[in-house]
């Protein structure tokens, strides 16, 4: 059972705002936790004595705090092993996993993900028709398809960097391929440098094997502050996400690339560079180069998964070649390969001329507009910029509220993911931000945000309540 240390519980809590009794402003904070898995479930709390010296409040107040959480059936005291988190499971939980966009019971927005585009079903086709060839090999593939391989190599040539189909990797998926880095690159202790604002499960993915994160300070971009981070001791890798980062749908300019690539050369920390959203260039705007122009040292992660489909699984790892042997001999620890004929399948995307990329982002483009225009009409008080790619709006709130609004929308039918979840170092930083995936039908996004107007009045009249948590936290 994974025991919740009384700094890190003190640190989630944060700073009271005062505006009422304590106990109830701390019982509260840590029920909506629970509700949205940053406490999760099955989590052994510390004792009352030990939370009450780090909060600095009485233990009367925490003894009152254990209570509510208990009386609100979230934990359960167990003698000798102190109060352990226990959420309660509806007889008929269908597990929010399991919705899908446009559903109309469930809005789900905790992943950024659309049904496949048109031309999925002709490249599957396609693919069919060539399965002879394939089924004469033994179908195990650690680094991918060769013909696969190649066309990636070509695009990044076609980039201007030159890449041999040797420097390939395929794997499933972005996240297979972030994981395979991290397993490769980290260990016990090792620190890696995260931006402030980031795709919580790449950030996980570097913290699993035991390593810390060293979180940038959160500032108007994701990219600020690196230099004061790299000063604090030695760290081995920086995962970042430059090209329509999620959730914020920022780009990182071609100065901020020199300058990140410089510091990092210079204190031999190896860039993991997740770029899964840069093909979802939704307004054409004109790329800076790759990371890797500037720092050759640089690992690249791309997918398939934003571009065309999720359900293929197939993503692939550009690395230097001295990383490449280490990598594919950490995979067979793994999972030996992604399937054959996925590869097969993304082979057909790529060489459709755009046709499947274009009619995906078209797609994509019309659903980010329509939900802008429901925001200003709904919700006038929230402050969004138009992001040029991606598949997320990043809403700034006028008020310190996301957590509660999250666990509130529940109620109402509508999951997403609370903002705190994205701000690895400061919490408490996104309790101002929700991010809206636009990855649904026109219908369901107003359906959506009439959901998030009603949660919105709830919090504001202070009516709110907290449904009951989903119980996997797929964030996409
Ligand atoms: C930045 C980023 N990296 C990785 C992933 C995981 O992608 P995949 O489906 O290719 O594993 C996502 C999914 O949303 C993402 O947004």
């Amino acid at each position: 059972m994974a025991s919740l240390s009384s700094r890190r519980l003190a640190e989630l809590v944060g700073t009271l705002d005062g505006r009422g009794p304590a106990y109830r402003e701390i019982a509260d904070r840590i029920r909506l936790m629970i509700v949205d898995g940053r406490v999760p479930d099955g989590s052994r709390l510390p004792s009352e004595r030990e939370l009450a010296e780090a909060l600095g409040v009485s233990r009367t107040t925490t003894t009152r705090v254990y209570t509510e959480l208990r009386e609100a059936g979230l934990t359960r005291s167990r003698q000798g092993s102190g109060s352990v988190v226990a959420v309660p499971r509806a007889a008929s939980a269908t597990s929010s996993l399991m919705a899908q966009p446009d559903d109309p019971d469930h809005i789900a927005m905790t992943y950024s993900a659309w049904p496949a585009p048109p031309g999925l079903a002709r490249a599957f086709e396609h693919a069919a028709s060539k399965l002879p060839g394939l089924l004469a090999t033994t179908g195990y593939l650690p680094d991918g398809l060769p013909r696969l391989r190649e066309l990636i190599a070509q695009r990044y040539a076609d980039d201007g960097l030159a890449t041999d189909p040797d420097q390939i990797i395929v794997t499933n998926g972005a996240m297979g391929a972030i994981s395979l880095v991290a397993r490769t690159l980290t260990g016990p202790g090792s620190r890696t440098v995260v931006e402030g604002t980031t795709y919580p499960h790449g950030a996980d993915a570097f913290a699993l094997g035991g390593g810390r994160l060293s979180a940038l300070p959160v500032g108007d971009r994701p990219w600020d502050g690196l230099d004061d981070v790299l000063a604090t001791g030695r760290h081995v890798a920086a995962y970042l996400i430059p090209d329509f980062h999620n959730p914020t749908g920022l780009v990182m300019t071609d100065d901020e690339r020199g300058r990140w690539a410089r510091s990092l050369t210079r204190h031999d920390v190896v860039p993991v560079v997740d770029e899964s959203l840069r093909d979802v260039n939704l307004d054409g705007i004109a790329m800076p180069p790759v990371f890797a122009h500037h720092d050759p040292r640089a690992i690249l992660i791309g997918s398939s998964s934003k571009a065309y489909w999720g359900g293929l699984r197939v993503g692939w790892i550009r690395a230097p070649r001295r990383f490449v042997m280490p990598l594919l001999q950490a995979r067979m620890m793994d999972d030996l390969g992604s399937s054959a004929f996925d590869q097969l399948v993304l082979c057909e995307l790529l060489e459709d001329g755009g046709q499947t990329l274009a009619a995906s982002r078209a797609r994509a483009r019309a659903a980010r507009d329509h939900l802008l225009g429901e925001l200003a009409t709904r919700l006038p008080a929230v402050r969004v910029t138009c992001p040029s790619g991606g598949l997320n709006l990043w809403l700034t709130l006028p008020e310190r509220v996301s957590t509660a609004l999250v666990a509130d929308a529940i109620d109402h039918d509508l999951l997403m993911t609370a903002g705190p979840r994205f701000f690895p170092g400061a919490p408490a930083a996104g309790e101002r931000h929700l991010r809206l995936p636009y990855t649904q039908s026109n219908e369901s996004l107003t359906a959506a945000v009439e959901r998030l107007a009603l949660a919105w009045e709830c919090v504001a009249t202070g009516t709110a309540t907290a449904g009951e948590a989903p119980e996997i936290d797929l964030i996409a």
